[in-house]
């Protein structure tokens, strides 16, 4: 999928990635693979570009800094989780508690950046986000993770 987004939103984008990088965990997120071979750190820059393009195509009203932001950590649970183990056969439903908890660790979290991270999962988990930006997040994650997962082999 091609996403273009207006020179002042890229500037803005690369910026808050760059921020990240450099003040926190977010880049030990390359040593981990998320789908096929994209790392997580990869995956979470493509949802959350994802994320932002979505809100500016469909002219949603959206706290930019807060979406970019809690979709950047929404997979921030800083483990492989494709290694066999009891916690990893169920990934899918406890690492947004995890992201949440590790994101909590280095950031102050806004309600929103909090709901995005804990909700980004469902259906799969029972609740969903009650915030615009969580359910953006929710379709881009999915949307991405099809890409990654199947992406390359068609
Ligand atoms: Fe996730
Ligand atoms: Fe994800």
């Amino acid at each position: 999928m091609r996403r273009r987004l207006p020179p002042d939103k890229e500037r803005k984008f690369k910026y808050m990635v760059k921020t990240l990088s450099r003040t926190s965990r977010f880049d030990e997120s390359s040593q981990f693979v998320q789908h096929g071979d994209t790392s997580v750190r990869e995956h979470c820059i493509r949802v959350a570009q994802t994320a932002y393009y979505i809100s500016y195509r469909l002219k949603l009203s959206v706290h930019e800094e807060e979406l970019i932001r809690g979709a950047l950590l929404h997979d921030y649970f800083l483990y492989d989780w494709h290694e066999t183990s009891w916690k990893n056969s169920i990934h899918g439903f406890t690492h947004p508690t995890t992201a949440l908890k590790e994101a909590s660790r280095d950031f102050r979290l806004s309600r929103i950046e909090k709901d995005m991270i804990k909700h980004h999962m469902f259906p799969l988990t029972v609740r969903p986000p009650r915030s615009r930006e969580g359910k953006i997040l929710c379709v881009a994650d999915k949307l991405c993770a099809l890409q990654e997962t199947i992406g390359g082999r068609i």
